[in-house]
């Protein structure tokens, strides 16, 4: 039974101080669940919210990425809109905002294992009738295989076997049913090219696994089905051939360590040379793990009612809508004059093209990308997403959203670009307040966390964020609550 938010219920987070929201800490429970590219911390945007809204106004974030600004805004009991062109995003969101109860996913978790864990162990089975958990390769030749018996047990190290070997070879062949076909660009930037297959990334037999997982989840209820689904996209890439084998860390005696250990992926399809093969189901059981964890305690927002589109959201007057759709069609959907504060983190020009980055998981889904309508600067020159058709889209749009909002609403923008001609588009949108009615009040730092996950650390790019505040013209400053509290709060226009 999905609910709805009860306004006024008693356990509010506690109140973000400025000093907190400017030293974030890391991504933990729900946040560290999924990767995103991108991603935000939560405490500045905690404080934003609390800072210019109250009880029951409505925050709208357009480009809602993996949903923290609309986790944040319902727990503090504000109405939230959503919109992301992304699949993935819009199912990560989702779960933030309405996460399951434990009980069922521990259960379909369980019901799963009865029905696929065998299955798959099959595939790792060694001669000896240990299940294997990792093999390490160097380009097509198997180096190491690795086991654990039981936990709190060194692993072990072994050579291959032909049994390995022939058993590699049975399921080297398989190509996937359930993954919808990717689409990839060329994009030397993130190692795609439009010819990358899904066999270049994933063995045949962590294929035949994933299948297997994903036969066994599309049998299930789509409500239990989703978060499952869900943890198997976070944990793909740990599937995949793109996990690093780690080399030379650490020094015993003065020379460098011979050990190998297992990385990670990398932002892109980064192929290494000596890189590991994971078996499917630990890294499957490990992310279910994470996200049972993150839900063991009481959450205010569990099985709260998502509407799935705005007709539903004003007709049931619900709290929370969140919509895959580009945000410049749905933007002229939201209310006039009704949103307080929109409060967003756009795409940064060229930093992350999120639907070229994100094909696997949304095959994964089963989900087709709207790639046309993606608001970005992309490499791919197929893709036609230029510096100006980026900054073209971003002022029409947010020309567009002033609308929505109350004349006491104001508009936060986080925002961060390597080269100061990408910032056209926000110097536009200051230089035209006359006509857009947003008038620029001032802007402060939006620090990252240090365990931050996949930022771009690109030479130039900047440490941090800045979050730029826009409000109407006859805005009162003295609304704009401790804003100008946090450290090196400015009125001055960045890259102007
Ligand atoms: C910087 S990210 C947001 C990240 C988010 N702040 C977080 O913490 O996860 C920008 C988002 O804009 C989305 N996006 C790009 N073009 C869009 C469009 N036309 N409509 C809606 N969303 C779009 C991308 O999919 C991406 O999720």
């Amino acid at each position: 039974m999905q609910k709805q938010l009860a306004f006024g219920f008693a356990e509010k987070p506690p109140e973000v101080s400025a000093k907190k929201a400017s030293n974030p800490k890391g991504y933990t429970g729900l946040y560290g669940f999924h990767k995103y590219w991108g991603k935000k911390p939560h405490e500045p945007l905690a404080f934003i919210i609390e800072q210019l809204t109250s009880d029951a106004d409505t925050v709208l974030d357009p480009f809602v990425g993996s949903g923290i600004t609309a986790r944040e805004s319902l727990l503090r009991n504000r109405r939230f809109i959503g919109f992301d062109i992304n699949p993935i995003a819009v199912e990560i969101t989702r779960l933030l905002v309405s996460p399951p109860d434990y009980e069922s996913v521990y259960d379909t978790f369980k019901y799963l294992e009865k029905s696929v864990k065998e299955k798959i162990g099959q595939t790792y089975l060694m001669s000896d009738g240990c299940i294997a958990s990792h093999y390490l390769w160097e380009n097509d030749l198997l180096q190491q295989v690795w086991l654990r018996r039981g936990l709190g047990n060194a692993r072990e190290e072994r050579s291959p076997s032909a049994h390995d070997l022939e058993l590699i070879d049975s399921l080297a062949g398989y190509r996937s049913k359930f993954l919808r076909r990717p689409n990839f660009f060329s994009n030397g930037r993130i190692n795609a090219h439009k010819d990358l297959a899904i066999s270049d990334i994933l063995t045949g037999r962590a294929q035949h696994n994933l299948d297997l997982l994903l036969h066994g989840i599309a049998e299930l209820p789509d409500d239990l089905a989703k978060p499952l689904r869900l943890c198997l996209t976070a944990a793909s890439g740990q599937m995949t051939k793109m996990v690093f084998a780690v080399t030379g860390r650490g020094k015993t005696g003065g020379k460098a360590s011979s050990k190998v250990e297992v990385g990670s992926w990398v932002i892109g399809y980064w192929r290494p040379k000596l890189h590991f093969e994971v078996n499917v189901w630990n890294c499957f059981e490990r992310r279910v793990s994470k996200l049972l964890k993150a839900i063991r305690t009481y959450d205010p927002l569990t099985s709260l009612h998502i509407s799935p589109s705005l007709a539903e959201f004003y007709r049931c007057d619900s709290k929370c809508c969140i919509e895959c759709t580009p945000c410049q069609d749905s933007i002229a959907e939201v209310a006039n004059q009704s949103v307080k504060l929109i409060l967003t983190d756009p795409p940064h020009s060229d930093r992350v093209p999120y639907l070229e980055l994100s094909e696997l998981w949304n095959a994964i889904l089963g989900l087709e990308p709207n790639f046309d309508d993606e608001i970005v600067i992309s490499n791919a020159k197929e893709r036609e997403k230029s510096p100006e058709t980026y900054g073209d889209a971003m002022n029409a749009f947010f020309a567009q959203c002033r609308e929505t909002m109350r004349d006491d609403g104001f508009l936060v923008l986080l925002y961060n670009a390597r080269q100061e001609d990408r910032w056209t588009f926000v110097n536009k949108l200051i230089d035209d307040s006359a006509s857009t009615g947003l008038e620029y009040i001032g802007q402060f730092p939006c620090n990252y966390s240090a365990g931050s996950v996949v930022q771009d650390n690109r030479k130039g790019g900047l440490k941090n964020d800045v979050a730029l505040v826009f409000g109407n013209p006859d805005a009162d400053l003295g609304e704009i609550g401790q804003l100008c509290d946090i450290p090196n709060w400015t009125t001055q226009i960045p890259f102007h």
